[in-house]
């Protein structure tokens, strides 16, 4: 098990992609802090992991809280004695045209999909440097940092920062011997996305090569490779898990 003895903090893992996250490394052998603001739901994953015989526990946090965010590293050392991997993935879409966006409504977006990983990456950073043996950080960025959504102005800036927050944060941390990386998920499958018109996703899937939608399991393997000693060399770099969506416009297929 690869991950044996690592304590990871999974914000954001009460649902979709986060959880799936949350199951593969503690199926790795991850000692997980499943984090959410939906506690119960926090909580339920908690107690899937453990049926299946791995080590976790649950963490109420909203990520916008400094206080509560570095309450939430704190617990986890108490815990399991330290804070090795840390994946940021809460976060949540908002369709609006800028023009008439509410500005209450830009300030919400940014500040759970932006300052939220600014805190957690803070507080996972310090507490990674102090403890002198390196460490691992994923932030979930999206396709959206890079192409521009229509309605999706608040959150494309705030996936875009997430990708610069990224890489800074790597030539910050590195010669601590922690790696900041980021996965970009395409269109996936989770409650966030349930919802999706049929129409929105039978034009957005005509351009994806992969012919499919993405499962929250493609985006934890790519987050595993990057939480795990395979990837110690791996630093400020974008994975994006789209079944090739972002790689170029598909004009003609076959
Ligand atoms: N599903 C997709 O197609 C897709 C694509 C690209 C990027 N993403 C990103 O992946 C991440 C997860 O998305 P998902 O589809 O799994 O969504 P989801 O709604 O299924 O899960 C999001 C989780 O984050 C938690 N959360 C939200 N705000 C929070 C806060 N302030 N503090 C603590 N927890 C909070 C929610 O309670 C929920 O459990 C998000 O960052 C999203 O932007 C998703």
């Amino acid at each position: 098990m690869e991950l044996e003895n690592k304590s990871a903090i999974v914000t954001g893992s009460a649902s979709g992609i986060g959880l799936e996250v949350a199951l593969t490394l503690a199926a790795n052998g991850g000692s997980v802090t499943v984090a959410d603001r939906n506690l119960s739901g926090a909580e339920a994953v908690v107690r899937q992991i453990t049926e299946a015989g791995g080590t976790a526990r649950a963490a109420e946090v909203n990520v916008t809280d400094k206080g509560r965010v570095a309450g939430m590293v704190e617990g986890a050392v108490a815990a399991f004695g330290s804070l090795d991997i840390f994946v940021n993935v809460a976060g949540f879409g908002f369709n609006s045209l800028i023009v008439d966006m509410a500005e209450e409504d830009w300030d919400l977006v940014l500040d759970v999909n932006l300052k939220g990983q600014f805190l957690g990456c803070q507080a996972a950073g310090r507490r990674m440097i102090d403890q002198g043996t390196g460490g691992r950080i994923v932030n979930i960025a999206s396709t959206a940092a890079n192409n521009a959504r229509y309605q999706g102005g608040a959150y494309c800036a705030a996936k875009a920062g997430v990708v610069q927050l990224t890489r800074v944060l790597a030539l910050e941390l590195g010669e601590f011997g922690i790696t900041v990386n980021a996965v970009g998920p395409g269109f996936t499958e989770t409650p966030a996305t349930v919802e999706t018109s049929d129409e929105y996703r039978t034009n957005f899937l005509a351009q994806v090569p992969a012919g499919r939608s993405g499962r929250p399991t493609d985006i934890a393997n790519a987050v595993l490779f990057l939480a795990s000693p395979l990837a110690e060399y791996v630093n400020g770099q974008v994975i994006y898990v789209d079944g090739g969506y972002s790689a170029g416009k598909l004009t003609v297929r076959g």
